[in-house]
């Protein structure tokens, strides 16, 4: 076994504070290993961590234990013997039509959130969270595995908002009801606030939530008695679909991605105050 101090071909890195950025060092394009390791999606780089330490990571057939050891992004990196791929993150969001499903693949040939890149990212993103086949609006997708795991977590505050269109009217005791908590068969879902859209028309309901259970917000309103015709969601975090056609994606600008790594880092802010309003 060998366990390196550094890298001889590797020299060029510049030592690192704790907790700091992340460790790109410009024309060499080093990363931390536990970068890479994260970025393949196996793992958190926390997680990473203890997988390099366990002795289950290689580099270019070496093993490697030294925690703030540094890579190439084309360097072989194996986990126990599988080769990971640490690409260049790439974020994107995209307004997602109806009848598209959102996995990376579907088995049954169905159109997928992935066919709507229409092969213009050669890195393998993956939606973060889903939305039903039906469910239109806000989508992020991202090889950032780090980040999605953040983003999904169950303790994950980050909020999305959906417009509903009901059946029926919403009666008023049934929107606070919303606010107040829901009990489903897997827990009590609570919304961070419920409004009607429009006042002439009690149908069309805006619903802000964190849970990312799945059909959370059908099964809100299907535990009341409601059915729910159409689902769009119009913010994820700050997210939103402007200037954004249905079926259409654009990557995020790095102040987006600033600002979402924030949000995942779960660092307090308030998001209406930064961010322009739907
Ligand atoms: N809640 C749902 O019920 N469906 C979605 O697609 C998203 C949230």
């Amino acid at each position: 076994m060998r366990t390196h101090k550094s890298n001889p071909s590797h020299k060029n890195t510049k030592p690192q504070k704790k907790g700091g950025k992340p460790q790109t060092t410009g024309d060499q394009g080093l990363i931390r290993l536990n970068k890479f390791i994260a970025h393949s999606g196996i793992a958190s780089r926390r997680k990473a961590d203890e997988l390099i330490k366990a002795g289950f990571i290689t580099v270019n057939g070496q093993k490697i234990t030294e925690l703030g050891y540094k890579v190439r992004p084309t360097d072989d990196v194996r986990f126990k013997g599988k080769k990971l791929s640490g690409e260049k993150p790439v974020y994107i969001v995209m307004n997602k039509p109806k009848d598209v499903i959102t996995t990376a693949y579907d088995p049954q040939g169905r159109r997928t959130v992935i066919d709507l890149l229409g092969g213009k990212v050669k890195e393998r993103v993956y939606p973060v969270g889903r939305l039903d086949r039906n469910t239109t609006g806000v989508l992020l997708l991202t090889n950032d595995g780090e980040l999605t795991r953040k983003l999904t977590h169950p303790s994950s505050k980050v909020p999305k908002v959906y417009i509903a269109t009901l059946n029926r009217p919403l009666k008023k005791r049934d929107l606070q009801r919303l606010v107040e908590g829901i009990e489903l068969e897997d827990g009590k879902a609570v919304a961070d606030s419920a409004v009607y859209v429009d006042p002439d028309d009690k149908t069309k309901i805006g619903i802000e939530i964190h849970s990312g259970k799945y059909h959370i917000v059908r099964r809100m309103f299907a535990a009341m008695g409601y059915k729910v015709l159409k689902l769009d969601r119009i913010k994820f975090a700050f997210l939103d679909k402007k200037d954004l056609p249905r079926g259409q994606w654009r990557f995020l600008t790095q102040k987006e991605i600033g600002f979402l790594k924030m949000i995942a880092g779960q660092q307090p802010i308030n998001l209406k105050d930064k961010v322009g309003k739907q």
